[in-house]
Order: structure tokens, then sequence, then C-alpha cells
């Protein structure tokens, strides 16, 4: 029988009107018993300067110390959609000369830009396992933003991280694998932050599809619901998987982490206190500030005291000129509801970032506009007004070509290669075949956002693009080299011209290089029927066909794949035609030239599949949730599964994959020998102890609202812009809020206010968590030997077995690229720290090394270790 729970007010917070009505969450019709819920924390812990933060802290109490209330709220609140040249900016603080800070997508370019590089996706880099390489990409990136005049960022990604192949998105991040993804994003962070802006950490957290992440959005596809989805995730999956790379994150110095859309576990992904207040901030210790996906805020002092710092765009929907902030955040400072600890930490933390990375208060100027390419337009585009100089056109792209090419060659996954068909040698006739060989015919910038699939993927689309400078496809590449070759070459870039097709290839001599893909992006735009996620995990512009058309009639049919994520395989892979099969990810700017490097063997291919190439869509255990499952409700997406996604499922559930994660060939060999586990004497691990100071309070206000209003009447007011201003001295009437007027005793949970010291949790102290976390244990080494016949690089991967029940059968804790020249051999070196040999513990609500007997495996692949050995 299925039983009607009874509400349940999971945000505990006790009134449904105003501001906090978003907070209770609709129970009608639930099957399910004991429907997911959050718990509460509070309060929001202060920052404490931990770790290497402490310099841009003094520097941050400086500046802060000198601020009015209504300058902290400008520095909070953003000023409202398209209200000026970058995608997200707050209010600039003018008396003290302080310009506004400008929040620029994306996590591949400076999106919008001209006149800038596009990088590969993260997902692409992931697959080079190279911790330099990943590292460079971060630095170019920041370097290209900084020039723009960006000041953070939006970028890199870890949620999602990749539950679902299907996910629209998983190609912005890393891996589904949350130690790679968590060395990725580590890197790319101090990469970012090296070249001097802030980056952002996105999107915290559980955010693994694209259906009804955003209610509005889901409603314009013509799903009825009223909230957005919530992605169910228990304590030990949190911490174990989706949660990891995020503490890598806040290690690495991240300076802003983005609160997505979704809610977890029934509570709203920026004002849900659990895991703002108590996982991000006091355990993991985040001394930065969280800021809001646009849109994603849905309350006003209850996000606040939840832990949100900053709010994007500014305005509650675009353009409504309204805010749960600016004006209203003023008045609950003043009005007592958000205690003044509380806006002062925020403003602190949005400084500390700032100065972290090395700003000072003199910033360039920003010299691009998101909202035209035109030279001159409107200062403020959401009402097209101040039309000024926008665009100066600036070239940000340095040498950085050179760098894409070669991510892009080195993250070019071999997966196949039989009768030697690669690497190429001035071959007699090159076919080259398929649209994703070709330009697309709209221009490399045709489609809004890349929203479609024309011509080779060199991006996937949504708020994760950015402007192509130039697109070399692989057509181009290939021809060039060949005819310096004296190679013939002929190209079909229709997928249906399968007659015309067949008479090219079945020519004598003929090499077909067979160019697929499959794409997916953002929630917003459709392509194909596609609302983000991907429909299916098959080939686009019947990919399979065209391979399988090909193959049938030529006995070396060279197959390459630009895609977001794994493709069903299983119909054409093993044909003996098919001599030889990559996969080069979403490569950017230079893909042709890219491919062609590997292909022709200027670069030997080493990269590793980051992530499972499973037989059918089913043997993933895991898919997006395509239909609404609680009636008007949130969607329940309940992560049943656990920690047991990609690999560990394949594992788990004895499938064989087609290629397995950490999997990739080279064109020569290596044998792996002489493995050594060295036991470093480190102490045990102790719980932190101890309490915060109370929380500092910086300065002091008026609490006479005649000294909030609008500055005076010739004050340049912008129609739709968000200010901290009151328009009157009468609160309620300034608050446009008819419920204004509530307590913060009233509605806020207990504790929300109490800025007492607080006690500190034994899995934190400082930035990443308990610094014993990271002691290292043991030192793995292994030798590795080019036993071919050509210099190569070699992906070496070590594994642990953790034991226990309901354990994966091992998770990934370390890799290493080597450059290892023929007929040489190397020692691979793997540190094995205590939190990858830990384990979350839910009743000490810590990591706990267990009992259980554990193994280490190193070798090239997740199925194909051959050293092994055991930790004491
Ligand atoms: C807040 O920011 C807006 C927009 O930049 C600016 O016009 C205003 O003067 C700022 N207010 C204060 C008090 O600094
Ligand atoms: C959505 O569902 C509600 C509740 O069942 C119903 O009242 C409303 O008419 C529906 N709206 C649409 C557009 O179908
Ligand atoms: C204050 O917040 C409420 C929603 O809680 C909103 O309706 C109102 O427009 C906001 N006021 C201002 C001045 O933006
Ligand atoms: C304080 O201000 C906030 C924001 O406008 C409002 O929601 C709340 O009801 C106010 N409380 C009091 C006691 O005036
Ligand atoms: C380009 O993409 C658009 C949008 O998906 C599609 O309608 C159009 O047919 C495509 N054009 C070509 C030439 O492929
Ligand atoms: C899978 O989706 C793609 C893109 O929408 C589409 O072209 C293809 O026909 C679909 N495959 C199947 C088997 O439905
Ligand atoms: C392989 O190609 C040859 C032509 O070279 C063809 O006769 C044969 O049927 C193909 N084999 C398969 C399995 O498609
Ligand atoms: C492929 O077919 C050609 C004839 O087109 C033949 O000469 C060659 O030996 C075949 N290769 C293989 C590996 O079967
Ligand atoms: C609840 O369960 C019943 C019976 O299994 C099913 O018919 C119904 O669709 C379910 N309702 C929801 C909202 O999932
Ligand atoms: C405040 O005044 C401005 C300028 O008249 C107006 O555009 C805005 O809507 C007013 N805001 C409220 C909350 O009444």
């Amino acid at each position: 029988m299925p039983s009607l729970i009874s509400s349940c007010i999971v945000f505990a917070l006790a009134t449904t009107s105003g501001v906090y009505s978003r907070q209770v969450l609709p129970r009608q019709s639930s099957n399910s018993t004991t429907q997911a819920s959050s718990a509460p924390f509070y309060p929001s812990p202060w920052s404490s300067g931990s770790g290497d933060w402490s310099d841009a802290y003094s520097k941050a109490r400086d500046f802060v110390s000198q601020l009015t209330l209504l300058e902290k709220v400008n520095l909070t609140t953003g000023v409202g959609w398209e209200g000026e040249q970058c995608v997200g900016q707050v209010g600039s603080i003018p008396r003290l000369g302080f310009r506004s800070l400008c929040m620029q997508d994306s996590p591949v370019g400076v999106r919008f830009g001209d006149y800038a590089s596009v990088f590969s996706s993260g997902q692409t880099v992931a697959a080079t396992f190279d911790r330099g390489l990943i590292y460079q990409r971060g630095y170019a990136m920041g370097q290209e933003h900084k020039g723009k005049g960006v000041t953070v960022q939006l970028g890199p990604v870890a949620g999602p991280l990749g539950r679902s192949p299907e996910g629209g998105r998983n190609w912005e991040g890393f891996s589904p694998d949350p130690y790679l993804t968590g060395v990725a994003i580590g890197e790319t962070i101090k990469g970012i932050q090296d070249a001097g802006i802030i980056a952002c950490a996105k999107h915290y957290i559980g955010n693994e599809q694209e259906h009804f992440r955003q209610q509005p959005e889901a409603v314009g596809y013509g799903y009825n619901i009223t909230e957005a989805i919530s992605s169910n995730i228990d304590d030990t999956t949190m911490h174990e998987l989706y949660l990891w790379p995020f503490a890598d994150a806040v290690r690495a110095g991240v300076g802003s982490i983005m609160c997505s859309y979704n809610q977890v576990n029934n509570s709203y992904g920026c004002q849900n206190s659990k895991l703002l207040n108590d996982l991000l901030k006091n355990e993991l210790g985040f001394q930065g500030f969280v800021m809001s996906d646009w849109q994603a805020q849905h309350t006003g002092a209850a996000s606040a005291v939840a832990g949100l710092d900053m709010t994007m765009p500014g305005d509650t929907v675009f353009n409504s000129g309204d805010s749960y902030w600016g004006t209203n955040l003023t008045l609950a400072v003043i009005n007592g509801t958000v205690p003044e600890w509380r806006i002062d930490d925020m403003a602190l933390r949005i400084m500390a970032a700032y100065f972290k990375v090395g700003l000072s208060l003199e910033q360039p100027p920003i010299n691009f506009d998101s909202w035209t390419l035109d030279t001159y337009g409107p200062l403020h585009a959401s009402v097209g007004a101040n039309v000024q100089q926008v665009n100066f056109h600036v070239d940000v792209r340095g040498d950085h070509g050179a760098l894409i090419r070669d991510i892009g060659a080195r993250a070019t996954v071999l997966l196949k290669n039989t009768n030697n068909a690669l690497p190429l040698s001035k071959p007699r006739f090159v076919a080259v075949i398929g649209e994703d060989a070709g330009p697309n015919l709209y221009g490399p910038n045709g489609c809004s956002d890349r929203g479609c699939d024309n011509g080779t993927l060199g991006m996937a689309w949504g708020s994760g693009s950015a402007n192509f400078p130039y697109l070399i496809t692989p057509d181009t590449a290939l021809q060039a080299q060949a005819i310096a070759d004296g190679t013939i070459y002929q190209s079909i870039l229709d997928n249906y011209a399968t007659s015309e097709i067949s008479a090219l290839v079945s020519q004598a001599y003929v090499t077909s290089i067979v160019f697929v893909n499959a794409d997916s992006g953002e929630g917003y735009i459709s392509v194909d029927g596609n609302e983000g996620d991907r429909n299916n995990l098959t080939l686009w512009h019947s990919g399979d066909d065209l391979v399988k058309n090909v193959s049938a009639i030529c006995n070396n049919t060279i197959v390459v794949i630009h895609s977001t994520g794994p493709t069903i395989l299983t119909e054409w892979y093993d044909n003996p035609n098919v001599t030889a099969i990559l996969w080069a990810g979403v490569p950017g700017q230079e893909s042709g030239n890219s491919i062609t490097d590997v292909l022709y063997g200027k670069v030997n291919p080493a990269a590793r599949t980051p992530f499972t190439w499973g037989p059918t869509r089913e043997s993933y255990g895991t898919d997006v949730l395509y239909e609404p499952n609680n009636g008007n409700g949130a969607p329940q997406d309940d992560f049943t599964e656990g920690v047991f996604i990609d690999y560990r499922a394949f594992e788990n559930k004895n499938i064989t994959p087609i290629y397995e994660f950490g999997f990739g060939l080279s064109y020569t060999t290596f044998s792996y020998s002489d493995l050594q586990v060295v036991k470093h004497n480190v102490g045990a691990y102790t719980p932190t102890t101890g309490t915060t100071e109370a929380a500092p309070v910086l300065g002091n206000y008026s609490t006479n609202l005649a000294d909030y209003l609008f500055p005076n009447a010739s004050f340049p007011h912008i129609w739709q812009y968000i200010y901290p201003y009151l328009n009157t001295t009468d609160a309620k009437t300034a608050s446009a809020d008819p419920n204004y007027g509530q307590t913060a005793a009233e509605f806020l949970p207990p504790d929300a206010t109490n800025g007492s010291p607080q006690p500190l949790l034994a899995a934190g102290g400082a930035p990443g968590g308990n610094p014993q976390l990271y002691d290292v244990l043991y030192t793995v080494t292994a030798t590795i030997t080019n036993n071919g016949t050509l210099n190569g690089e070699e992906v070496s991967q070590l594994y642990i077995s953790l034991g226990g029940p309901n354990q994966p059968s091992k998770v990934l804790r370390g890799f290493e690229r080597l450059s290892i020249d023929q007929g040489q051999s190397v020692t691979a070196s793997f540190d094995i720290t205590r939190r990858d040999v830990s384990n979350w513990d839910t009743v000490s609500q810590n990591w706990v090394v267990t009992s259980y007997p554990k193994e280490v495996f190193v070798g090239s692949s997740s199925r194909n270790l051959p050293l092994s050995a055991s930790l004491s």
C-alpha cells in the first residue's frame, strides 16, 4: 500500500510564507515511505583564515573594516541579468574606487569573448592523466580571463561527476572517478589562480543530470513539476564519491564554489545548511565564498544563514528587478534577521579570495562584452542603456594554440589498433568519411552557445562553451598532411551519401578514416530532442551505420569518435576490418591538428579513457531520470547505487566492459615489474578538537533607515538593476514583500544567528579537512620498461582494495604519466595518503582506516594490473 507521509519540514524552518515558502517541500503522492531529508546545521561557520589564507585574510579584514553596510551588501549581490558586461557582476564600491567583480563562464575559455582560445573539455584533458598538462591548461585559461578583465572564471567542474553516462554536462567535468577528478580539479584551480584570477569549483553538488534541475526550465519542456529534482545521496556516498573532489578543490585553495540548482535530500543546493555550513565550510574548512548558480537562490535570509555568500546574477528571476538580497539583505541585517557577523563574513570571504590570488584593489578594466560582439553597445544590456565602447577586442590568446594542439593529441585515447593500422606513414590513399570530419556550414560559432551538432564536434553546448577563434577540422588537417606526403586524399562529409561512400572506400589501397560523434550539453538548449542529457548512448547522425557501411567494404577502417562520454560500440568494435578506434573527446580549436598528430605518430598516444565503455546502456546500472516520479512534487532521484558507478559498478556486477576505465594503447609496449611498498612512520590519526573564536564583527552600522535611501534624486537609477538601497524609510514598502516583518526567531532555525564559539569537527581543521588525512602513509614504486620499438609515454595506475563488505573491488588512488624511451626503464612512484586508505564512518562522522586487509595493485588500466602487494 502506498503510504502518504505527513508533511515534514526538511529544512527546519517554520513558516510557509513569503521569502521562505520554498523551504517547505511538497509531499503529495510520493510513494516512498522515507523520503530523503537533509539535517539542519547552524550557525554558518565564519572564516578563520586557516591554511594558507592568513595573508589574504589580513588584507581582507583591513578592507572590509572600512566598508559600510551598503557597500558590503553590494559585494554580495549581483546587479541583475545582463546588467553589466560579464555574465555576472556584483555592485561596486565607488567611494574606494573599487570596481565591480566580474564573473565569467566558462570552463573551456572566455565565454562570449573574441580573440580568445577554446581549450579542450575537462573530460578530454582528464584523459591525459597528466598533472602538468592539466595545470598548464588551467594557467592558460586563467591568463586569458585575466586579460579580458575577468575576476572569477566559472570553472572547473566536479559536479556533475558523471554518475550516468547520459548526463548532459559530464564533458564539462573530468571523470566519474573521484580521485582522478580530484587531482584534475586541484591542478586546474592552481593553474587558474596562479594566473591571478579566482577559480570557481562547481556545481556543488549532486548536479548529475539536466532534466528537472530547474523547475521553470522543466515546465518549459512540458513537465508539470513545482520543485526541482532532489538528488538523494547518503552520507557515505557523499563523502567517498561526490564530495571527494571538492575536498581537493578546497585543499588547492579554490576561492569560490558555486552551489547548484538541484536539491540534495530535498533541500535546495543554495540554501542547504548541511551542504554549505556543515560539509563545505565546517568539515572541509572552505575559506572562500559560495556563489549561487544563476537563479539557483530561492530565499533571502534563509540562504544567507545557510551559508550562501553571493547571489548570481542577483535578481530573483532574470530581469525581474527584484532580489532576495540587495535591498532585502540590507533590511535583514538592520532588522536583526541576518546577524552582522554573517554579512561581514560574506564580504570577508569574497575579498579574501580576491587577495589570495594576488589581485590588488586596482583592477584591470573589463574590455569585452558578453551581450554583443560589436565595438559599441549598451553598458547595461538588460535595458539598452549607456551606449559606449564595450568591446576592445583584446587578443588574449598568446601561444595557447600550441598547448591546445598538444593537449588534444595527448588526450586522444587509442582504443584499438590491429594490423599495424597506426601510425600512418605516407599511406597511398586516404578517404576521410563523415560529417564529424568537416565544418559546421553555419560557421564554427554558427549555433548559439554551440547548440547544434553540425560538423566536427570541437565543443559541446551550453554555458560551458566559448567562441571559437577558428576551428581546424580533421578534414583540413588530414588533407594538408596527405598532400605533403603525396597521398591521394578524398573526403565525403555527408553521412548519408551511402553510394558515394561505397564507391570511394571500395577502391584499391584505401585507408578509411571515419569520423563520428555524440553530443550533449546544458539543459536550457535542446538539440535533436536531447534536453541537455543524451537520450541514448548511440552515435549521432547514424554514425553506427556509417561505421558499419564503411567497414563492410573496406578492410582498413579507422574510426575516430568525438563525444561527451562513452557510446555503445558493441555492434562494430570487433569487426576485423575496423583496424583502429580512437576517442578524441571534445578537443577544442585545434581538433584536426591534434588527431593528425596522433594518426601519423608525431605524438605517440598514451591517454586513457576516463570512463568505462560498456556493452549496453543498461550495463552502467545508472541512468538519467527522464520522467518526473513524484507527481507534481520534486522528482526524487535516489542514488541507490551508492559509490558503485562506472568501473566500480561493472566490477561489482561482474560485467565485462568493451573498454575499461583507464584503458588506452600506445604505438609501443610497456612491461611492469618490481613493486615496492615503503611504509612511513607517521603518527596515529587524531580527531580535531577545540572550538572556534566567536564570530568576528567588523565595524558597526546605523539602524536609521533614512541612512539607506538611494543617495539622491539625481542618482542614475537603472531600471531592473539591483541595488542595496531602500526606496523609502517604510521597511515593508521598501522590501516590497507582503510578508515583511517576521522576526528571525519566528522563522529561522535554532542557532542560525548564534555567533558564539562553536566546536570544531573531528574530520575538519584546515582547508580540505583534517590535515592528517593527507599524511603519506606509504610510497609505492614500480619499474616500467618500454619494451617496444618506439619512444613513448605510459600512464601507470595504482588501485587499492580497501576490503570489507559493500566495498568496490578496488578504487583508483594514484597515477603517473611518464615519458620512457625505447628500451629504457623508469620508476613510477605513488604516495598513498591516509585519506586514500580510509572509509567514511557514519557513526563517528570521521574517516577511519578499517581493519580489513588492504591490497595495492599497479598496472596500465583498471583491468590490467600485473603487480600487487598487501598494505600492512
Ligand atoms: C553599489 O553598486 C552600484 C553598482 O555598481 C553603484 O552604483 C553604487 O554606487 C554602489 N553603492 C555603494 C554604496 O557603494
Ligand atoms: C499541473 O498539475 C497540477 C496538479 O495536478 C494541476 O492542477 C495543473 O492543472 C497542472 N498544470 C498543467 C499545465 O498541466
Ligand atoms: C524582497 O524579497 C521578496 C521575496 O522574498 C521579493 O518579492 C521582493 O521583491 C524583494 N524586494 C526587493 C526590493 O527586491
Ligand atoms: C527583516 O527583513 C527581511 C528582508 O526583507 C524580512 O524578510 C523580514 O521579515 C524582516 N524582519 C523583521 C522583523 O522586520
Ligand atoms: C545545423 O544544425 C541545425 C540545428 O540542429 C539543424 O537544424 C540544421 O539542419 C543543421 N544544418 C546542417 C547543414 O547540418
Ligand atoms: C540517439 O540520439 C541521436 C541524437 O538525437 C539520434 O540521432 C539517434 O537516432 C538516436 N538513436 C536511436 C537508436 O534512437
Ligand atoms: C571486410 O572487408 C572485406 C573487403 O575488403 C569484405 O569482403 C568483408 O566482408 C569485410 N568483413 C566484415 C566482417 O565486414
Ligand atoms: C585488404 O584488402 C586488400 C585488397 O583491397 C588486400 O590486398 C589486403 O591484403 C587486405 N588486408 C587484410 C588485412 O586483409
Ligand atoms: C505509486 O505507486 C503506484 C503503484 O505502484 C503507481 O501506480 C503510481 O504511479 C506511483 N505514484 C508515483 C507518484 O510514483
Ligand atoms: C524603487 O524605485 C525605483 C525608481 O523609482 C523603481 O524602479 C523600483 O521599482 C522601486 N522599487 C520598489 C521595491 O518599489
